[in-house]
């Protein structure tokens, strides 16, 4: 893996295997920074398939080198709307078959909002507060949209968004499609985490992965820093941090 400057912004760029260690390596000291000190750490997780293979190196540590997270909270990103947390498209449910139910987190530490609510306003305002109550977000990872969202904040979503309920974009649902089976079955709703509860997060890691993500990436890591591309306020975030394979940086050929 190597360390490039794209615009201003610090890319780590390697194989998808070491772009998973990298990352793990992150999680694993704070993990253990953490436990050694008797408090928790608190991981904001994302759904998509790009972190598929980090969280399968989280689970082989777990696994094989006993690396324990019962000392974490976990906060996803986001949810879609009304699936319900059985449905297999909801990412309740892909966080427990890709993730939880393969680790010693404990159940009650994980949060992912609301699918099904009778009052969104107050399930996101909930949402917010149990991320103050348990001392903010440590470390943030995201995945990339089509049009450089981040959770399911669409283009047009500002700085000092919060958590809420959010209309899907039409290339959102475009791309979501396949595996719900069709457009008419992708929920046109979701609930998702602010730009501004993001960025508040001590670290923000975003990964990238396949030649379909590289206009994106470039136009979020070199563009003007705009609500018309969510991801971009990245830019000015203290701690933040790409990890791309080749083909989403372009081999670096542009840095
Ligand atoms: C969805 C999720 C995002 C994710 C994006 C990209 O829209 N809400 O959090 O980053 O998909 O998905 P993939 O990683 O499959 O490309």
């Amino acid at each position: 893996m190597k360390t490039i400057t794209i615009g201003t912004q610090t890319a780590h760029v390697g194989e998808t295997a070491e772009l998973c260690r990298a990352l793990a390596d992150e999680v694993e000291t704070l993990l253990k920074e953490r436990a050694a000190e008797g408090r928790l750490a608190v991981l904001g997780l994302a759904t998509g398939s790009t972190p598929l293979p980090f969280y399968d190196e989280l689970i082989r540590r777990h696994r094989e080198e006993g690396l324990s997270f019962s000392n974490a909270v976990t906060f996803n990103l986001d949810e879609y709307e009304g699936l319900g947390r059985e449905h297999e498209r909801s990412y309740w449910h892909e966080m427990w078959c890709n993730l939880f139910d393969h680790l010693d987190i404990k159940a009650e530490n994980v949060s992912v909002p609301p699918s099904v609510s009778e009052d969104p306003d107050r399930d996101a305002a909930a949402y917010e507060e149990a991320i103050r109550e348990a001392g903010g977000i440590d470390w943030q990872l995201l995945g990339i949209g089509g049009e450089g969202h981040i959770g399911f904040n669409e283009k047009g979503s500002a700085i000092d968004t919060r958590t809420r309920r959010v209309t899907l974009a039409r290339k959102t649902i475009v791309d979501a499609a396949p595996g719900f089976g069709g457009e008419d079955k992708v929920p046109t709703h979701a609930i998702t985490m602010g730009v501004a509860t993001i960025l508040e997060a001590r670290r923000v890691v975003l990964m990238a992965r396949g030649a379909s993500k590289r206009e994106i990436v470039k136009r979020a890591m070199t563009g003007e820093v705009s609500s018309e591309v969510p991801a971009s306020f990245l830019q000015n975030h203290q701690n933040a941090g790409w990890f791309l394979d080749e083909e989403a940086a372009g081999s670096g050929s542009d840095a």
